[in-house]
């Protein structure tokens, strides 16, 4: 959650960090604010609402300066007001600084730093530990040996408990920005007589692709020509230059109408991306590079734990079903926010799995760090390469998708459903799962881009059933098996776009208590694939019926309904069960998608969310 820039290079900095917030907005959009160093002082522009804002505001204002740093915000401690927008200016005006995280015990710095003499403007946590850095600073000696500035953030860093990914300018300290991380994901950008930090490379890539990534309690100085990282133990650091594969048209909304839009068309290419170089010559079996585990260590696993939160949750339980049911092993899901409280019994033989296309989320990076502390291993899913969990697992399998900047995640999760369903068979092939059967599975895996490709055909159909229903405030979405995290997810999509209420549920289940809800004013969206258990999901609609509610059927190819049954009915590919999934995914995405365009509401930032949850 919340972006962050800073600059320190050859050319005027306020451009740069603005264009890069724009970028970044997604992850945190209640405010946004930019300071410049310039004329022996700090400028600062900032202004509730979008980026949008704050670019009228700095217009109004010269900002020249070629050392800055800018923030969008998602708001923890304190309102959403222009006082609370970040950069914070220290009451001494010595020290500017923005701030993705939370610093706990903020209110115990502040009474230390008010007896201090320094005072504040904001509600913000940030505010303080900017206080704290110019209490320190003001102190610190110069020394010939290390920068007073990086010393005095050390200092700082050191009595803050909490999560931070900060970026700091110094009033005598033009040219240099000092920047620290513990729980929030930081990345410097390496340029030609520039130095870049952000909080994404979403934000870096127009100018460099070759980036750092900060470790937590890691401090780096930058400088237009030079940076160096330390530890906050004051200990060296040999930086490892990556070089990213993003481009900035992977970030750009090209022609659709919204980022979300983008990355549902997006799919059929997002699914030949991750599936590239990861089957077998033979075509019986799948093949990943990054597990860091020997078939023979896998065949001694007898059960899987995955955790994820959201989205990648629901994934992770269509991965379940598929590996349950072509593996024929045990797994169990679970919230990563519960399992790391939870303190759940695991056994031996247990392989833990994490999925996460940010790779950032805090309740899974905790889930997974509490896995490893119990000592097992811990493999990831996720998207975002050198994102914190990628660089701590034990092992995993990247999803290749490219930048997924819509806060409701498509084409990240129907990747997690082809690898969920790639792991299934490479665990099944281990096992009891036939050379044969393996090969029409695999078949089946490399149809599924076309698959998708017929599913994105009903859009224009949908968009018209989406006009009828956009004015419901409740919603169901019923589904069974491996289709039954579907219908969650697709609930959440509709919840978190178009701000309806909407539940899934296994279709069986509605009639232990949803089927109350029913009523002229509650539409039901079925699932209703081909299959042993058609007859009974006909049932239930038949149930929902009576009660007179709204049926929006989604059937497969060669499905006959009885007649009048559904009152809407889009029809997608037939196929084999372990793709099943991905092809539901696409139309109750573009359900939700048209929904929430003809409600009018902000697709691609909807209120009150962020695109990575980096807070607890
Ligand atoms: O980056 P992650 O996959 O770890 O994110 C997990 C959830 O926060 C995320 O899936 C969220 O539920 C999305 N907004 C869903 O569209």
């Amino acid at each position: 959650m919340c972006g962050i820039v800073g600059y320190v290079g050859k050319h005027k900095a306020a451009p740069f960090i603005i264009e890069g917030l724009k970028r970044l907005e997604y992850r945190g959009y209640d405010s946004a604010g930019v300071a410049v160093l310039q004329d022996g002082g700090f400028t600062v522009a900032k202004k509730i609402g979008r980026v949008a804002n704050l670019e009228v505001e700095a217009a109004k204002i010269k900002l020249n300066g070629n050392y800055g740093i800018g923030h969008t915000r998602w708001a923890t401690h304190g309102g959403v007001t222009d006082a609370n927008a970040h950069p914070h200016i220290s009451s001494d005006g010595q020290i500017a600084m923005i701030h993705n995280g939370v610093i706990e015990n903020y209110s115990k710095i502040k009474k230390f730093l008010l007896e201090k003499g320094y005072t504040f403007k904001s509600e913000t946590d940030t505010e303080v530990l900017c206080n704290l850095v110019a209490y320190h600073y003001a102190k610190e000696p110069v020394s010939a040996d290390e920068s007073r500035f990086v010393s005095a953030v050390r200092k700082s860093l050191r009595h803050a408990e909490g999560t931070y990914g900060i970026v700091i300018m110094a009033l005598d300290a033009p040219g240099e920005l000092v920047t620290a991380r513990k729980g929030s994901p930081l990345i410097l950008g390496i340029g030609d007589g520039e130095s870049i930090v952000a909080s994404d490379v979403a934000a870096i890539v127009s100018r460099t692709q070759s980036v750092v990534y900060l470790k937590d309690n890691e401090v780096a100085h930058l400088t237009p020509k030079d940076f160096t990282i330390t530890t906050l133990e004051a200990g060296e650091v040999t930086p490892v230059i990556d070089k990213v594969n993003w481009s900035i048209e992977d970030s750009e909304m090209g022609n659709y109408a919204h980022f979300m839009e983008k990355e549902i068309f997006e799919q059929p290419t997002a699914l030949e991306n991750a599936m590239r170089g990861r089957f077998a010559e033979d075509g019986s079996t799948a093949q990943f590079g990054g597990l860091n585990i020997s078939p023979n260590e896998f065949r001694q696993i007898d059960r899987f734990m995955f955790c994820a939160c959201g989205t990648a949750l629901h994934a992770c339980m269509v991965t379940e079903h598929q590996i349950e049911r072509f593996a024929r092993l045990p797994v169990e899901c679970d919230y990563a926010s519960e399992f790391r409280y939870r303190n759940i019994p695991l056994f031996r033989n247990t392989l833990f799995f994490v999925m996460s296309q940010s790779g950032e989320t805090i309740d899974t990076l905790a889930a997974m760090r509490e896995a490893k502390r119990k000592g097992y291993k811990v493999l990831a899913i996720n998207n975002v390469v050198g994102s914190t969990i990628a660089r701590e697992a034990d092992g995993g399998i990247y999803q290749h998708v490219g930048p997924e900047v819509g806060v409701a995640s498509t084409k990240a999760f129907t990747s997690q459903l082809l690898i969920g369903a790639m792991l299934a068979l490479y665990i099944g092939r281990m096992r009891d799962l036939s050379f044969g059967a393996g090969q029409r599975y695999v078949t089946a895996l490399k149809s599924s881009p076309d698959l998708v490709r017929k599913a994105l055909l009903q859009a224009p159909h949908i968009k018209e059933i989406a006009k009828r229903y956009a004015h419901y405030t409740d919603m169901l979405f019923l589904g069974r098996l491996s289709l039954f995290p579907i219908a969650l997810e697709g609930a959440l999509k509709l919840k978190e776009i178009s701000y309806i209420h909407a539940e899934g549920y296994p279709a069986a289940e509605m009639k232990h208590g949803p089927i109350a809800l029913i009523s002229e004013k509650c539409p039901s969206v079925f699932l209703a694939p081909n299959g042993e258990i058609l007859n009974k999901i006909v049932s239930s609609m038949q149930e929902i019926k009576a009660r007179k509610g709204k049926i929006i059927a989604i059937i497969t190819e060669g499905v006959e309904l009885p007649e009048g049954l559904a009152d809407e009915t889009i029809v997608v590919p037939d196929c084999h069960e372990a793709v099943l999934p991905i092809v539901y995914s696409v139309p109750v995405q573009l359900l939700s998608y048209y929904i929430a365009v003809e409600r009018g509401c902000d697709v691609d930032k909807p209120r009150n969310l962020a695109k990575s949850v980096t807070v607890e």
